[in-house]
Protein backbone atom coordinates (compact mmCIF):
# COMPACT_ATOMS: atom_id res chain seq x y z
CA UNK A 1 0.00 0.00 0.00
CA UNK A 2 1.13 3.38 -0.98
CA UNK A 3 0.80 5.90 1.44
CA UNK A 4 1.70 9.43 1.82
CA UNK A 5 4.51 10.20 3.78
CA UNK A 6 6.10 13.59 5.90
CA UNK A 7 8.01 14.25 2.75
CA UNK A 8 5.28 14.21 0.40
CA UNK A 9 3.41 17.20 2.51
CA UNK A 10 6.55 19.65 3.08
CA UNK A 11 5.27 21.08 6.89
CA UNK A 12 7.34 23.93 7.33
CA UNK A 13 7.30 26.42 9.72
CA UNK A 14 3.60 25.48 10.25
CA UNK A 15 1.15 23.88 13.03
CA UNK A 16 0.41 20.16 12.80
CA UNK A 17 -1.99 17.54 14.35
CA UNK A 18 -0.40 14.41 14.98
CA UNK A 19 -2.32 11.60 15.93
CA UNK A 20 0.02 9.47 18.48
CA UNK A 21 -1.18 6.51 20.26
CA UNK A 22 -0.25 7.37 23.93
CA UNK A 23 -2.69 4.43 25.09
CA UNK A 24 -0.31 3.47 27.87
CA UNK A 25 -1.07 1.44 30.79
CA UNK A 26 -0.75 3.75 33.85
CA UNK A 27 0.71 2.90 37.15
CA UNK A 28 0.37 4.54 40.65
CA UNK A 29 3.31 4.80 42.26
CA UNK A 30 3.68 6.85 45.44
CA UNK A 31 0.06 7.51 45.33
CA UNK A 32 0.26 9.15 41.92
CA UNK A 33 -0.79 7.81 38.11
CA UNK A 34 2.47 7.45 36.25
CA UNK A 35 3.18 5.71 32.59
CA UNK A 36 3.91 2.12 33.12
CA UNK A 37 5.16 1.68 29.78
CA UNK A 38 6.40 3.99 27.85
CA UNK A 39 7.32 2.69 24.23
CA UNK A 40 4.50 3.92 22.36
CA UNK A 41 4.96 7.59 23.69
CA UNK A 42 8.53 7.41 22.33
CA UNK A 43 7.85 5.77 19.63
CA UNK A 44 6.35 9.26 18.47
CA UNK A 45 9.60 11.08 19.05
CA UNK A 46 11.21 10.45 15.68
CA UNK A 47 7.96 12.27 14.11
CA UNK A 48 7.64 14.79 16.20
CA UNK A 49 11.33 16.33 16.35
CA UNK A 50 11.64 15.58 12.39
CA UNK A 51 8.23 18.39 12.23
CA UNK A 52 10.07 20.61 15.25
CA UNK A 53 13.48 20.45 13.07
CA UNK A 54 11.40 21.99 10.11
CA UNK A 55 10.27 24.66 11.89
CA UNK A 56 6.58 23.30 12.74
CA UNK A 57 4.50 23.64 16.40
CA UNK A 58 3.47 20.55 17.14
CA UNK A 59 -0.04 19.54 18.52
CA UNK A 60 -0.87 16.02 19.86
CA UNK A 61 -3.79 14.22 19.74
CA UNK A 62 -4.18 11.09 21.56
CA UNK A 63 -6.74 8.99 23.18
CA UNK A 64 -6.08 7.15 26.31
CA UNK A 65 -8.35 3.63 27.68
CA UNK A 66 -12.62 4.00 27.08
CA UNK A 67 -13.43 6.50 29.72
CA UNK A 68 -17.04 6.93 30.42
CA UNK A 69 -18.28 10.42 31.67
CA UNK A 70 -18.19 9.12 35.14
CA UNK A 71 -14.90 8.03 35.04
CA UNK A 72 -12.68 10.75 33.40
CA UNK A 73 -10.28 11.66 36.10
CA UNK A 74 -8.77 8.73 35.75
CA UNK A 75 -8.32 8.79 31.98
CA UNK A 76 -6.68 12.19 31.86
CA UNK A 77 -3.13 12.38 29.64
CA UNK A 78 -1.24 14.53 32.59
CA UNK A 79 0.70 11.24 33.93
CA UNK A 80 1.54 12.04 30.17
CA UNK A 81 2.27 15.12 30.43
CA UNK A 82 4.67 14.35 32.99
CA UNK A 83 6.50 11.90 31.45
CA UNK A 84 6.84 13.95 28.57
CA UNK A 85 8.23 16.57 30.95
CA UNK A 86 10.94 14.34 31.92
CA UNK A 87 11.57 12.83 29.15
CA UNK A 88 12.11 14.91 26.67
CA UNK A 89 13.61 18.43 26.22
CA UNK A 90 10.10 20.08 24.18
CA UNK A 91 8.58 23.43 25.29
CA UNK A 92 5.67 21.46 26.18
CA UNK A 93 2.20 23.16 26.78
CA UNK A 94 -0.98 21.03 27.92
CA UNK A 95 -4.55 22.07 26.20
CA UNK A 96 -7.46 20.59 28.43
CA UNK A 97 -10.11 21.42 25.80
CA UNK A 98 -9.90 21.94 22.37
CA UNK A 99 -12.96 23.49 21.99
CA UNK A 100 -12.90 25.74 24.23
CA UNK A 101 -13.02 29.30 22.24
CA UNK A 102 -9.61 30.10 23.79
CA UNK A 103 -8.24 26.99 22.11
CA UNK A 104 -7.36 28.15 18.83
CA UNK A 105 -5.45 31.49 20.15
CA UNK A 106 -4.01 29.42 22.80
CA UNK A 107 -2.07 27.13 20.35
CA UNK A 108 -1.24 30.45 18.15
CA UNK A 109 0.42 31.85 21.33
CA UNK A 110 2.65 28.97 21.94
CA UNK A 111 6.00 29.54 20.68
CA UNK A 112 7.03 27.92 17.23
CA UNK A 113 8.80 24.58 17.37
CA UNK A 114 6.72 24.31 20.49
CA UNK A 115 4.50 20.20 21.27
CA UNK A 116 0.90 21.40 22.79
CA UNK A 117 -0.51 17.87 24.20
CA UNK A 118 -4.28 17.88 23.88
CA UNK A 119 -6.06 16.16 26.76
CA UNK A 120 -7.46 12.46 25.98
CA UNK A 121 -10.01 12.83 22.47
CA UNK A 122 -11.88 10.33 24.00
CA UNK A 123 -13.54 12.95 26.75
CA UNK A 124 -15.58 14.05 23.78
CA UNK A 125 -18.06 12.18 22.24
CA UNK A 126 -17.60 13.30 18.95
CA UNK A 127 -14.39 11.11 18.63
CA UNK A 128 -15.57 7.73 18.75
CA UNK A 129 -18.70 8.75 16.81
CA UNK A 130 -16.38 9.97 13.67
CA UNK A 131 -18.72 13.23 14.04
CA UNK A 132 -17.61 16.15 11.29
CA UNK A 133 -17.95 18.79 13.51
CA UNK A 134 -15.88 17.41 15.91
CA UNK A 135 -13.17 16.65 13.41
CA UNK A 136 -13.81 19.74 11.35
CA UNK A 137 -12.99 21.98 14.93
CA UNK A 138 -9.81 19.91 15.78
CA UNK A 139 -8.41 20.28 12.21
CA UNK A 140 -9.37 23.89 12.44
CA UNK A 141 -6.38 24.49 15.25
CA UNK A 142 -3.68 23.35 12.35
CA UNK A 143 -3.13 23.22 8.93
CA UNK A 144 -1.95 20.20 8.24
CA UNK A 145 -2.32 16.42 9.61
CA UNK A 146 -0.31 13.31 10.81
CA UNK A 147 -0.97 9.97 11.58
CA UNK A 148 1.16 8.46 13.09
CA UNK A 149 -0.94 5.84 15.55
CA UNK A 150 -0.97 2.49 13.44
CA UNK A 151 -2.51 0.93 16.45
CA UNK A 152 -5.48 3.27 16.19
CA UNK A 153 -5.64 2.83 13.02
CA UNK A 154 -8.30 0.39 12.86
CA UNK A 155 -10.81 2.86 14.14
CA UNK A 156 -13.04 4.57 12.21
CA UNK A 157 -12.85 8.10 14.64
CA UNK A 158 -12.86 11.48 13.89
CA UNK A 159 -9.35 11.74 14.67
CA UNK A 160 -8.24 9.08 12.48
CA UNK A 161 -10.30 9.17 9.52
CA UNK A 162 -12.24 12.35 10.15
CA UNK A 163 -9.91 15.34 10.86
CA UNK A 164 -7.55 14.07 7.27
CA UNK A 165 -11.29 15.13 5.07
CA UNK A 166 -9.90 18.54 5.91
CA UNK A 167 -6.16 18.97 5.97
CA UNK A 168 -3.39 17.85 3.90
CA UNK A 169 -2.34 14.60 5.30
CA UNK A 170 0.00 11.95 5.91
CA UNK A 171 1.76 9.03 7.83
CA UNK A 172 4.40 9.30 10.17
CA UNK A 173 7.76 7.62 10.95
CA UNK A 174 6.80 5.39 13.34
CA UNK A 175 3.43 4.33 11.52
CA UNK A 176 5.31 3.64 8.29
CA UNK A 177 7.94 1.23 10.46
CA UNK A 178 4.93 -0.58 11.60
CA UNK A 179 3.17 -0.77 8.51
CA UNK A 180 6.78 -2.04 6.64
CA UNK A 181 7.25 -4.92 8.92
CA UNK A 182 3.70 -5.60 8.99
CA UNK A 183 3.80 -6.51 4.96
CA UNK A 184 6.86 -7.67 5.04
CA UNK A 185 5.29 -10.88 6.66
CA UNK A 186 2.12 -10.56 4.02
CA UNK A 187 3.81 -9.59 1.25
CA UNK A 188 7.63 -11.38 0.60
CA UNK A 189 8.24 -13.58 4.14
CA UNK A 190 11.60 -15.03 3.72
CA UNK A 191 10.71 -19.17 3.89
CA UNK A 192 9.69 -20.83 6.07
CA UNK A 193 7.25 -18.58 7.76
CA UNK A 194 6.27 -19.96 11.28
CA UNK A 195 2.96 -18.29 12.80
CA UNK A 196 2.87 -18.91 16.46
CA UNK A 197 -0.91 -17.84 17.88
CA UNK A 198 -1.59 -18.12 21.67
CA UNK A 199 -3.33 -16.22 24.34
CA UNK A 200 -6.53 -16.76 26.67
CA UNK A 201 -9.04 -15.58 23.48
CA UNK A 202 -9.49 -17.08 19.74
CA UNK A 203 -11.75 -14.25 18.65
CA UNK A 204 -9.71 -11.43 17.93
CA UNK A 205 -6.84 -13.76 16.37
CA UNK A 206 -9.65 -16.15 14.11
CA UNK A 207 -9.74 -13.91 10.81
CA UNK A 208 -5.63 -13.70 11.14
CA UNK A 209 -5.51 -16.99 11.74
CA UNK A 210 -7.38 -17.60 8.38
CA UNK A 211 -5.39 -15.28 6.39
CA UNK A 212 -2.25 -16.07 7.59
CA UNK A 213 -2.53 -19.62 7.05
CA UNK A 214 -2.81 -18.42 3.16
CA UNK A 215 0.60 -17.22 3.70
CA UNK A 216 2.57 -19.34 6.72
CA UNK A 217 4.37 -22.65 5.97
CA UNK A 218 3.01 -23.28 9.46
CA UNK A 219 0.66 -21.73 12.51
CA UNK A 220 1.59 -22.83 15.87
CA UNK A 221 -0.97 -23.26 17.96
CA UNK A 222 -0.62 -22.51 21.80
CA UNK A 223 -2.58 -20.85 24.71
CA UNK A 224 -6.34 -20.74 25.70
CA UNK A 225 -6.64 -20.42 21.82
CA UNK A 226 -5.38 -24.20 21.42
CA UNK A 227 -8.50 -25.65 23.42
CA UNK A 228 -11.25 -25.11 20.23
CA UNK A 229 -8.83 -27.03 18.10
CA UNK A 230 -8.25 -29.49 20.79
CA UNK A 231 -12.06 -29.81 21.11
CA UNK A 232 -12.29 -29.88 17.11
CA UNK A 233 -9.91 -32.62 16.60
CA UNK A 234 -12.52 -34.45 19.00
CA UNK A 235 -9.84 -34.39 21.84
CA UNK A 236 -11.47 -33.44 25.70
CA UNK A 237 -10.45 -30.14 27.33
CA UNK A 238 -12.46 -30.53 30.62
CA UNK A 239 -12.37 -27.29 32.29
CA UNK A 240 -10.68 -25.39 30.02
CA UNK A 241 -11.31 -22.03 28.97
CA UNK A 242 -13.08 -21.91 25.72
CA UNK A 243 -14.38 -18.64 24.39
CA UNK A 244 -18.41 -18.43 23.65
CA UNK A 245 -19.37 -17.91 20.46
CA UNK A 246 -20.67 -13.74 19.69
CA UNK A 247 -24.37 -13.32 19.38
CA UNK A 248 -23.69 -13.66 15.17
CA UNK A 249 -22.04 -16.98 15.15
CA UNK A 250 -24.53 -18.02 17.88
CA UNK A 251 -27.91 -17.07 16.18
CA UNK A 252 -26.95 -19.51 13.46
CA UNK A 253 -25.66 -22.02 15.85
CA UNK A 254 -21.92 -21.76 15.56
CA UNK A 255 -18.90 -21.52 17.85
CA UNK A 256 -15.24 -21.24 17.76
CA UNK A 257 -14.86 -24.60 17.67
CA UNK A 258 -16.20 -25.21 14.42
CA UNK A 259 -14.34 -22.39 13.51
CA UNK A 260 -11.32 -24.04 14.72
CA UNK A 261 -12.52 -27.20 12.50
CA UNK A 262 -12.56 -25.46 9.54
CA UNK A 263 -9.56 -24.38 9.66
CA UNK A 264 -7.97 -27.11 10.00
CA UNK A 265 -9.85 -28.34 7.07
CA UNK A 266 -9.22 -26.00 4.80
CA UNK A 267 -5.50 -26.39 5.30
CA UNK A 268 -5.04 -30.38 5.38
CA UNK A 269 -2.93 -29.74 1.87
CA UNK A 270 -0.44 -27.60 2.83
CA UNK A 271 2.95 -29.44 4.20
CA UNK A 272 6.22 -28.27 5.95
CA UNK A 273 9.07 -30.67 6.09
CA UNK A 274 10.33 -31.40 9.32
CA UNK A 275 13.90 -31.94 9.41
CA UNK A 276 13.46 -31.37 5.53
CA UNK A 277 11.81 -34.75 5.34
CA UNK A 278 8.61 -35.42 7.97
CA UNK A 279 5.73 -33.78 6.15
CA UNK A 280 3.65 -31.76 8.93
CA UNK A 281 -0.15 -30.02 8.68
CA UNK A 282 0.09 -26.30 8.56
CA UNK A 283 -2.16 -26.32 11.45
CA UNK A 284 -0.33 -27.63 14.37
CA UNK A 285 -1.58 -27.82 18.29
CA UNK A 286 0.08 -28.91 20.70
CA UNK A 287 0.63 -32.42 21.55
CA UNK A 288 0.79 -32.39 25.34
CA UNK A 289 -0.18 -29.77 28.06
CA UNK A 290 0.48 -29.07 31.47
CA UNK A 291 -3.22 -28.97 33.76
CA UNK A 292 -4.22 -28.08 37.14
CA UNK A 293 -7.29 -28.13 38.63
CA UNK A 294 -7.20 -23.85 39.01
CA UNK A 295 -4.49 -21.71 37.61
CA UNK A 296 -3.43 -21.23 41.59
CA UNK A 297 -2.72 -24.73 42.05
CA UNK A 298 0.77 -26.33 42.32
CA UNK A 299 -0.45 -29.65 41.91
CA UNK A 300 0.44 -29.91 38.04
CA UNK A 301 0.28 -32.43 35.93
CA UNK A 302 1.72 -33.16 32.18
CA UNK A 303 -1.48 -34.34 29.96
CA UNK A 304 -0.36 -36.21 26.81
CA UNK A 305 -3.37 -35.33 23.80
CA UNK A 306 -2.27 -38.12 21.52
CA UNK A 307 -4.62 -40.70 21.22
CA UNK A 308 -2.99 -43.19 22.87
CA UNK A 309 -3.66 -41.92 26.17
CA UNK A 310 -6.44 -39.56 25.83
CA UNK A 311 -8.76 -41.70 27.75
CA UNK A 312 -6.94 -41.82 30.95
CA UNK A 313 -6.94 -37.98 31.64
CA UNK A 314 -9.01 -36.98 34.62
CA UNK A 315 -12.36 -34.68 33.86
CA UNK A 316 -12.10 -31.53 36.33
CA UNK A 317 -8.78 -29.51 35.02
CA UNK A 318 -7.76 -26.68 33.05
CA UNK A 319 -5.13 -26.64 30.47
CA UNK A 320 -2.92 -24.29 31.45
CA UNK A 321 0.52 -24.44 30.04
CA UNK A 322 1.88 -26.01 26.70
CA UNK A 323 3.84 -29.40 27.50
CA UNK A 324 7.68 -30.68 27.08
CA UNK A 325 6.99 -32.83 24.07
CA UNK A 326 4.93 -29.68 22.77
CA UNK A 327 7.89 -27.22 23.63
CA UNK A 328 10.63 -29.42 21.99
CA UNK A 329 8.41 -29.55 18.83
CA UNK A 330 8.02 -25.98 18.37
CA UNK A 331 11.34 -25.01 19.03
CA UNK A 332 12.58 -27.48 16.49
CA UNK A 333 10.51 -25.63 14.05
CA UNK A 334 11.42 -22.56 14.78
CA UNK A 335 14.97 -22.95 14.48
CA UNK A 336 13.89 -24.00 10.47
CA UNK A 337 12.02 -20.95 10.19
CA UNK A 338 12.85 -17.70 8.39
CA UNK A 339 10.53 -15.50 9.74
CA UNK A 340 8.55 -16.11 12.34
CA UNK A 341 5.40 -13.95 13.54
CA UNK A 342 4.38 -14.65 17.15
CA UNK A 343 0.99 -13.48 18.92
CA UNK A 344 -0.20 -14.52 22.52
CA UNK A 345 1.72 -16.20 24.98
CA UNK A 346 1.38 -20.03 24.98
CA UNK A 347 -0.36 -20.19 29.03
CA UNK A 348 -0.63 -18.73 31.99
CA UNK A 349 2.97 -17.28 31.98
CA UNK A 350 1.98 -14.99 34.92
CA UNK A 351 2.03 -17.91 37.42
CA UNK A 352 5.32 -19.55 37.47
CA UNK A 353 3.98 -22.74 37.54
CA UNK A 354 2.46 -22.20 33.58
CA UNK A 355 5.08 -20.14 32.53
CA UNK A 356 7.67 -22.91 30.83
CA UNK A 357 6.24 -22.97 27.61
CA UNK A 358 5.99 -18.87 26.76
CA UNK A 359 9.40 -18.83 28.25
CA UNK A 360 10.75 -21.64 25.82
CA UNK A 361 9.22 -20.28 22.99
CA UNK A 362 9.97 -16.93 24.18
CA UNK A 363 14.01 -17.72 24.10
CA UNK A 364 13.52 -19.66 20.78
CA UNK A 365 12.39 -16.93 18.97
CA UNK A 366 14.70 -14.59 20.55
CA UNK A 367 17.36 -16.51 19.64
CA UNK A 368 16.57 -17.69 16.11
CA UNK A 369 18.31 -16.42 12.99
CA UNK A 370 14.94 -15.56 11.16
CA UNK A 371 13.50 -11.81 10.68
CA UNK A 372 11.48 -12.16 14.00
CA UNK A 373 8.64 -10.06 14.41
CA UNK A 374 6.39 -10.03 17.62
CA UNK A 375 3.21 -8.26 18.44
CA UNK A 376 0.45 -8.00 21.56
CA UNK A 377 0.77 -6.15 25.00
CA UNK A 378 0.81 -9.60 26.80
CA UNK A 379 3.92 -11.20 24.28
CA UNK A 380 5.61 -8.02 24.89
CA UNK A 381 5.21 -8.25 28.45
CA UNK A 382 6.08 -12.10 28.08
CA UNK A 383 9.32 -11.33 26.10
CA UNK A 384 10.15 -8.74 28.46
CA UNK A 385 9.29 -10.62 31.95
CA UNK A 386 11.72 -13.61 30.25
CA UNK A 387 14.40 -10.78 29.38
CA UNK A 388 14.57 -11.72 25.64
CA UNK A 389 13.51 -8.84 24.15
CA UNK A 390 16.92 -8.10 23.05
CA UNK A 391 16.50 -10.61 20.21
CA UNK A 392 14.04 -9.54 18.37
CA UNK A 393 13.74 -7.70 15.54
CA UNK A 394 10.69 -5.67 15.34
CA UNK A 395 8.43 -5.48 18.62
CA UNK A 396 5.01 -4.22 16.56
CA UNK A 397 3.53 -1.99 19.57
CA UNK A 398 -0.34 -2.51 18.19
CA UNK A 399 -2.67 -4.85 18.80
CA UNK A 400 -5.97 -4.85 17.34
CA UNK A 401 -4.69 -3.28 14.22
CA UNK A 402 -2.39 -5.54 13.78
CA UNK A 403 -4.22 -8.71 13.95
CA UNK A 404 -7.13 -6.83 11.48
CA UNK A 405 -3.65 -5.97 9.30
CA UNK A 406 -2.76 -9.65 9.41
CA UNK A 407 -6.80 -10.87 8.45
CA UNK A 408 -5.99 -9.23 5.33
CA UNK A 409 -8.17 -6.08 6.24
CA UNK A 410 -7.88 -2.62 5.01
CA UNK A 411 -7.62 -0.11 7.73
CA UNK A 412 -9.70 2.91 7.96
CA UNK A 413 -6.48 5.05 9.04
CA UNK A 414 -4.40 4.00 6.16
CA UNK A 415 -7.13 3.94 3.20
CA UNK A 416 -7.55 7.42 3.75
CA UNK A 417 -3.61 8.19 3.75
CA UNK A 418 -3.40 6.16 0.31
CA UNK A 419 -1.73 7.97 -2.52
CA UNK A 420 -4.00 8.40 -5.38
CA UNK A 421 -2.97 7.03 -8.66
CA UNK A 422 -1.76 10.49 -10.64
CA UNK A 423 -1.02 9.15 -13.55
C1 LIG B 1 -4.78 -0.13 21.28
O1 LIG B 1 -4.27 -0.05 22.41
O2 LIG B 1 -4.90 -1.22 20.68
C2 LIG B 1 -5.22 1.13 20.60
O3 LIG B 1 -4.81 2.25 21.32
C3 LIG B 1 -6.70 1.14 20.35
O4 LIG B 1 -7.40 1.23 21.54
P1 LIG B 1 -8.96 0.86 21.58
O5 LIG B 1 -9.03 -0.64 21.37
O6 LIG B 1 -9.47 1.30 22.89
O7 LIG B 1 -9.62 1.58 20.42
Amino acid sequence: MQIRQLSDCHFRNQTILVRVDYNVPLVKRKGKLTVGDPRRIRASYATVNKLLAQGNKVVLLTHLGRPSASDYKRFSLQPVLNFLEKDTHWQLKFLADPFAKEAKNFIDAAPQESVILVENLRFGEGEKKNKPAFAKALAKLGDGYVNDAFSASHRAHASIVGIPKFLPACAGEFLRGELKALESILNHPKRPLIVIVGGAKISDKVDSIVNLAKIADAILIGGGVANNFFKAVGLAVQKSYLQDAPADLAKVGLNYVDIAQDIIEDNLGERLLKDGYIPLPKIIYPVDVIAAKTPDSKNTQIIDLTSATKVQAPDDLMYLDIGPKTVRLYKELITQAKTVFWNGPMGYFEKPAFATGTKSIARAVSKSSAFTLVGGGDTLAALEEFKCLKGIDYLSLAGGATLEFLAGKKLVGLAVLEKKDES
